[in-house]
């Protein structure tokens, strides 16, 4: 199961021979809980305690009684688990696994967006930074965005950001329009419509399902659209056998696991590239997860103020999520 577990110790004098067993060891020092999200390599997915989509590894973060959280994600979902956890040290095996749809979002051009649509309130997919957090008056995750836009009232108007196809399909469910920002993301925009339609002509059995990060014309192929943990469970309820899905590969691992037996087709992207996986979320390896809880860095700060200014919109997300 560990395919990287056991390295020769004479390479990696630094690493244990027994990387899970040192992982282990470390966890129980720290009093860790390990954090992974769905698109991590499936060995950092089988070594953690808790795997989710953002939401429920919000929720985990927000309560948790460990005293670190090794966050296996990318630098907005570890930054969220400090936004929840001031006092605790949080540890991101690679500081530099970011995001490309929270970088579409720089805080200062975001900040003259705002002054651009006044009275406008501010929803922010959780894929965005503290700053812009900071910035924000609720955070939603692709799990709970309509629940909550639906929960506004009717004549308020809203900016959504940073995703402008997570907006669009929040529009279309909801019936609101939206201010959106022109975000996306490198992985769920360069899915093929062109070679979807062609695997689906050639697995007439398979279903398509795909993540609201996709462009429209990729949504318009899916017969269920929903956030990681969603496609997840839509694999398992459902009868059918065979599934082509739109959304990074990563979460293959958790749907054979889970739903044994059926036919998993990753969608692939518009060049023979592996750009169907995110480059951010890959960069996390076992070795770097063991040697960040080792060194007990790199370590996730953030200034009060902006914590302070972030934390309440993600309180607001929690609420509203359980609405
Ligand atoms: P989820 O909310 O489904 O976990 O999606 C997070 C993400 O980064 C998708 O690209
Ligand atoms: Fe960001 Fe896209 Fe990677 Fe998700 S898949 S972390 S949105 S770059």
């Amino acid at each position: 199961m560990f395919t990287t577990a056991l390295l020769r110790r004479d390479q990696t004098p630094a690493l244990p021979h027994d990387l899970f067993e040192g992982i282990q060891v470390l966890k129980k020092e720290l009093n860790a809980v390990i954090l992974a999200h769905y698109y991590q390599d499936p060995d950092i997915q089988d070594v953690a305690d808790c795997i989710g989509d953002s939401l429920e590894l919000s929720r985990k973060a927000a309560s948790t009684s460990a005293d670190a959280i090794v966050f296996a994600g990318v630098h907005f979902m570890a930054e969220t688990a400090k936004i929840l956890n001031p006092d605790k040290l949080v540890l991101l095996p690679d500081l530099n696994a970011g995001c490309s749809l929270a970088d579409s979002c720089p805080p200062e051009a975001f900040a003259a967006f705002k002054a651009a649509h006044p009275g406008h309130i501010v929803v922010s997919y959780i894929n965005c930074s503290a700053a812009i957090k900071a910035m924000s008056d609720i955070i939603c995750t692709s799990s709970n965005a309509v629940k909550i836009v639906r929960q506004i009232p009717e004549d308020q108007p809203v900016i959504f950001a940073p995703d402008r196809n997570l907006g669009r399909y929040v529009m279309e469910q909801t019936g609101r329009e939206m201010v959106l920002w022109e975000g996306s993301c490198m992985v769920h925009e360069n899915f093929s419509e062109k070679k979807i339609v062609q695997l689906k002509i050639e697995h007439p059995e398979a279903v398509a399902i795909a993540h609201p990060e996709c462009e429209p014309p990729v949504l318009r192929h899916a017969s269920y659209i929903g956030s990681t943990s969603a496609l997840l469970k839509y694999v398992q309820a459902s009868p059918s056998k065979a599934f082509i899905v739109a959304t990074e590969p990563g979460i293959i691992h958790q749907m054979q696991k889970l739903a044994p037996g059926k036919h998993f087709i990753p969608a692939p992207p518009v060049s023979n590239c592996a750009c169907n996986e995110c480059p951010h979320m890959r960069l996390n390896t076992l070795e770097k997860l063991y040697l960040a809880m080792k060194n007990r860095s790199p370590e996730i700060t953030i200034p009060e103020e902006t914590r302070l200014a972030a934390l309440r919109p993600m309180q607001r997300m929690l609420e509203m999520s359980m609405a």
